[in-house]
């Protein structure tokens, strides 16, 4: 009894059952997601679970960029580089996610590197002392805006948790223009393609309709602005999936556009856009962001 007692009282505090098998607890403290005694607290779990989750729907694009970077590779650099594939991370924040996405695939796969973006260069300082810091040496931070990004080699995936307004569409015009083979976006507010609707007026009385209060005007033109996104990949050739991260119960900010190259463009897809936007007389920032690149995805592909 004297025993049991003993090794109740010996026992390491137990970790939370949210916290992912093979992370690092001492890193997990460090993001202050956990406690000192392996708690979670509310926002700290809500915030472990959309990134488990994401990193979990990611894994299959991370499978797959792993299984085509050895095909890839240059002859004679067998075996290919502990640098593929590149993983980057848009908007990074606190780089909760790329620390994720390292400790859990890049670490135990030994090879992968990830290069998160943020504007904010004291987050972006703290992520790259974190890293340097748990020994992460394939995880690297460009300071800046995206759209000013450099790349230092094709990414195989590109990713965006939670990027603020059109940082999104900077995310997936830099995916597109990289001809990243995966994309997955968890787009955060948008506001531009309301203003649009608004300035717009309408034609058409029952389209007028949908949008004739500011908060039905901000959910649709919120809603018209995924559908673009969408559209616009499957424009570039990209099969689509629009998902839930996590239960609504966990974030309003929910919605997964998930990415993956299997052409070299969809005519369908571009027809469908430009009608999308000629109905509504909208013209979102992903559009206005490719055509600056001469990627236009509502231009007739040339052959
Ligand atoms: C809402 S936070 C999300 C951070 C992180 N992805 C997460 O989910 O915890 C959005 C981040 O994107 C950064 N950001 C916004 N626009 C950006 C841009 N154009 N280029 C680079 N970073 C940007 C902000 O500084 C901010 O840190």
């Amino acid at each position: 009894m004297a025993t049991t007692k003993k090794r109740a009282r010996d026992r390491e505090p137990e970790l939370d059952p949210d916290v992912p098998a093979g992370m690092s607890v001492a890193m997990l403290q460090d993001l202050h997601l956990l406690t000192r005694d392996g708690q979670l607290n509310a926002d700290a779990r809500r915030k472990l679970k959309q990134i488990r989750h994401l990193v979990g729907l990611l894994r299959p694009a991370l499978d797959d960029a792993f299984a085509r970077a050895p095909a890839d590779a240059a002859p004679g650099s067998e075996p290919p580089s502990v640098n593929e594939p590149l993983v980057v991370d848009c908007g990074a924040g606190k780089s909760y996610l790329g620390a994720l996405i390292y400790e859990l695939v890049l670490a135990p796969a030994r090879r992968g590197s990830l290069l998160a973006i943020e504007a904010r260069p004291e987050l972006a300082e703290q992520a790259a002392a974190r890293a340097a810091r748990f020994g992460q040496e394939r995880f690297r931070v460009a300071t800046g805006a995206i759209a000013a990004a450099e790349l230092p080699a094709r990414p195989r995936v590109v990713t965006a948790l939670h990027a603020c307004d059109t940082a999104t569409d900077d995310a997936l015009a830099l995916a597109i223009g990289a001809n990243a083979d995966h994309v997955a976006v968890v787009p955060c507010c948008q506001a531009e393609v309301a203003r649009q609707l608004e300035a717009a007026g309408a034609e058409d009385e029952a389209l007028a309709t949908l949008h004739a209060h500011p908060l039905h005007r901000r959910e649709l033109g919120s809603h018209l602005t995924n559908v673009v996104r969408a559209l616009a990949l499957q424009a570039h050739g990209y099969k689509v999936t629009v998902t839930e991260l996590v239960g609504w119960e966990h974030s309003a900010k929910n919605e997964l556009i998930l990415g993956r190259r299997v052409n070299r463009f969809d005519a369908a897809a571009r027809a469908k856009l430009r009608a999308l936007l000629d109905r509504f007389h909208i013209e979102p920032a992903i559009v206005r962001e490719l055509a600056a690149r001469g990627l236009d995805p509502r231009a007739a592909p040339s052959a």
